[in-house]
């Protein structure tokens, strides 16, 4: 809604402070996995094993987080999409949007089954203890969820670049608010 500040009312087209926070925190996390995940090999026995201690626990985070984030957005309205948008566009954008709460909960339930199939607990930050789940410890199992696992990292690679590419392009071009509707440094409704 307008108001004394906001002459145009264009604080009702942003996000609010919540989806916000939730948005940065989750992709910060999600793409320091994404690194973590694939390029752990690239180095010692030690650093590997410290990089995977961070990317299981950061997965799992990641995790707790998006189930919230779900729950909390089935209950909030994001802002309506910016009448430039065409109709293919702001299906294409529905649909990624609901692909990413897919896959940000999906990647690290199956990164939790890859894990459990070695049959050791995660230890969380070094805090406590998360259990196995019940799954198959076969080695046909520990395969197929790694096959699993990294084609949703791929997917969710493939998913990023498309989300950019769709959000700078718009940004860059005729709609020069956009980003600063999930950016809060952008645009403060002044
Ligand atoms: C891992 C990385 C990312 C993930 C998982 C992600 C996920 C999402 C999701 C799920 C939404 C929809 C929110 C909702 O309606 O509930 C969204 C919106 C948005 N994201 Fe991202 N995002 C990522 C990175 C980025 C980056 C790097 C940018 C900036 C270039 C960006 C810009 C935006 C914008 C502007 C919107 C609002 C789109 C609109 O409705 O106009 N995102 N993102
Ligand atoms: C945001 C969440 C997560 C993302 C984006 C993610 C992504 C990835 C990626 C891209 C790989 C590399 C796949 C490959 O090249 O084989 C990987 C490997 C792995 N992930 Fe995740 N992951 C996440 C969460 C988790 C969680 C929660 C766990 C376990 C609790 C986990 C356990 C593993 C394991 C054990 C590997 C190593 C596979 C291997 O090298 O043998 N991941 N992850």
């Amino acid at each position: 809604m307008a108001s004394a500040g906001d002459p145009v009312g264009l604080s009702a087209m942003r996000y609010s402070r919540v989806a916000m926070w939730f948005h940065w925190t989750i992709a910060a996390l999600a793409v320091l996995n994404i690194f973590l995940g694939f390029y752990h090999e690239d180095f010692g026995k030690a650093a590997r094993a410290w990089m995977m201690f961070i990317h299981k626990s950061t997965g799992v985070t990641v995790l707790g987080l998006s189930l919230a984030r779900l729950l909390w957005r089935l209950g909030h309205r994001p802002p309506p999409f910016d009448a430039v948008l065409r109709p293919w566009e702001a299906t294409l954008a529905r649909i990624t949007h609901w692909l990413f709460y897919g896959l940000l909960i999906a990647i690290p339930i199956t990164g939790w089954m890859l894990s459990s199939t070695s049959d050791r607990p995660i230890d969380f930050f070094g805090l406590f203890e998360i259990g196995t789940l019940p799954v198959s410890r076969s080695h046909a199992m520990h395969e197929t969820m790694e096959e699993v696992h990294e084609l949703l990292g791929k997917l969710m690679i493939g998913l990023i670049l498309l989300h950019v590419a769709g959000a700078l392009k718009h940004h860059l071009q005729e709609h020069r608010h956009l980003i600063g509707r999930m950016g809060p440094w952008l645009y403060r409704g002044r």
